[in-house]
C-alpha cells in the first residue's frame, strides 16, 4: 500500500485527506514512478477549492513530481528502472507511488536532486514559455515582471535578464526587494507606491512586455507602464482576475496574451528542448539559490493552508 491524498468534496484545506491505495503494475506506455518530492503550485489551490471543475470525485490532485521509476509497462523503451524522471503537468500527483503515461516524463538529470526538480519543473516551464514563446526577450527588451518573488516570477525575472532584457521587477511588500536583487535583478519596484512607474520612466524606451502573474492587486501598476504596442501576458491572477475592459480604456493599443504552458509545449520534442534549458539554466546559477520548503506528503493540510496566506515561499515541495 502507498500513500495517496484524496478530495471527496472541493473546499477549505481540510478536505485533503491522507489515505492509502495500491498501485498496480503499468500498463502499456506507463511507467510506475515512485515520487520523492510532489510540487506544490498556486494551481493546486484551484483545484481545492472549487474554482477549477474537478470530476469525477474522490479526486488526486496535484500536478507535478519527480522520482525514481520503479517499473516499466511493455512498450517503454525511454525509461528504465532506477531512473530518474519528472513531469511538469499531470493531474494526481499527490501520493507516494503513481502510474503515469511515459510520454509525460521528462529524465532528471543526476546533479538534480529531485526535490529541486519537483520545485522546479512546473514554475519552470511556464517561465520558458514566456521569456522563449510568449514574448521572446532578446538584448534590449524592457519587460516587467510582477510577483518576482512568487514560484514563477522568481525564475522568470532572472531569466528574462539572463537572455538579455532589462527587467523592472514587481513585489509586494518593501522588506521583499532584497530577495529579488539577490537573483541579480536590479531594478525592483514596490506594488502600489509609485516605484514601478517612476524606474520604467527612467528608462529610454516603452515597456515592450509586461508579464503579470499578480492581477487585481497590480492593476494600477501594470495600467500605469503599459503604451501602445506593449504586449501584456496575463499569465496568472494571484489576487484576482483584472478587468481586461477598463484596461483597454486606460491603456490602449496593448496586445494582450493568455496562455497555458502546455499550448507552447506542443510535441514531446518540444517539451525535452524545454526542460533542458531549463536544467542548463539551473546548473548555471541564474536562478540563484532557491529556498525549497519542504513538507511531509501527511502535512498538505498545513501546507495549503500556507500557500494561500503566502508564507510557503517561491518552491514548496511535499516529501511522500
Ligand atoms: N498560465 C500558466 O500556464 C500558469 C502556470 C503556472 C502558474 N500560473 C499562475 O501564475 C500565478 C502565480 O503562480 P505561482 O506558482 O508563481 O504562485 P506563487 O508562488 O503563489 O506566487 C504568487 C506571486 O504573486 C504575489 N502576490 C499574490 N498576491 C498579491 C497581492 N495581493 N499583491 C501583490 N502581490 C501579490 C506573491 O507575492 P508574495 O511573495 O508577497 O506572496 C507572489 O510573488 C497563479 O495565478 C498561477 O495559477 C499560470
Amino acid at each position: 500500500m502507498s500513500d495517496v491524498v484524496r478530495l471527496h468534496q472541493q473546499g477549505g484545506p481540510e478536505v485533503l485527506r491522507l489515505e492509502s491505495e495500491n498501485v498496480p503494475e503499468p500498463g502499456p506506455g506507463e511507467v510506475r514512478l515512485r515520487q520523492e518530492a510532489v510540487g506544490l503550485n498556486y494551481v493546486d489551490t484551484y483545484f481545492r477549492d472549487g474554482t477549477f471543475p474537478l470530476r469525477p470525485l474522490p479526486a488526486v490532485i496535484g500536478v507535478e513530481a519527480a522520482g525514481t521509476v520503479e517499473a516499466v509497462g511493455p512498450g517503454v523503451t525511454e525509461f528504465s528502472p532506477g531512473q530518474r524522471a519528472g513531469y511538469f503537468f499531470s493531474p494526481g500527483a499527490y501520493r507516494s507511488v503513481r502510474l503515469i503515461a511515459a510520454s509525460q516524463l521528462v529524465p532528471v538529470p543526476d546533479d538534480v536532486p529531485s526535490d529541486v526538480a519537483a520545485s522546479l519543473l512546473a514554475k519552470g516551464l511556464t517561465a520558458w514559455a514566456r521569456v522563449r514563446r510568449v514574448f521572446p526577450v532578446h538584448s534590449g527588451t524592457l519587460a516587467v515582471v510582477t510577483g518576482a518573488t512568487g514560484g514563477v516570477g522568481s525564475l522568470l525575472a532572472p531569466w528574462a535578464q539572463h537572455l538579455g532584457a532589462k527587467v523592472v521587477a514587481l513585489v509586494a511588500r518593501p522588506e521583499q526587494v532584497a530577495a529579488v536583487t539577490a537573483l541579480g535583478v536590479e531594478d525592483v519596484a514596490v506594488a502600489n507606491t509609485g516605484d514601478l512607474f517612476r524606474l520604467v520612466s527612467q528608462a529610454v524606451q516603452p515597456v515592450d512586455v509586461v508579464y503579470d502573474q499578480v492581477g487585481q492587486a497590480v492593476f494600477d501598476d501594470v495600467a500605469g507602464v503599459l503604451t501602445s504596442g506593449s504586449t501584456l501576458d496575463l499569465l496568472g491572477n494571484a489576487s484576482g482576475e483584472i478587468d481586461v475592459s477598463r484596461l483597454r480604456t486606460q491603456a490602449s493599443g496593448v496586445r494582450i496574451t493568455r496562455s497555458s504552458t502546455g499550448e507552447h509545449l506542443p510535441s514531446r520534442a518540444a517539451l525535452l528542448g524545454a526542460a533542458e534549458e531549463l536544467f542548463d539554466a539551473l546548473r548555471e546559477g541564474v536562478f540563484g539559490k532557491r529556498e525549497i520548503t519542504r513538507y511531509a506528503l501527511a502535512d498538505v493540510v498545513r501546507a495549503h493552508r500556507d500557500v494561500e496566506s503566502r508564507s510557503a515561499g517561491p518552491a514548496p515541495v511535499l516529501i511522500p
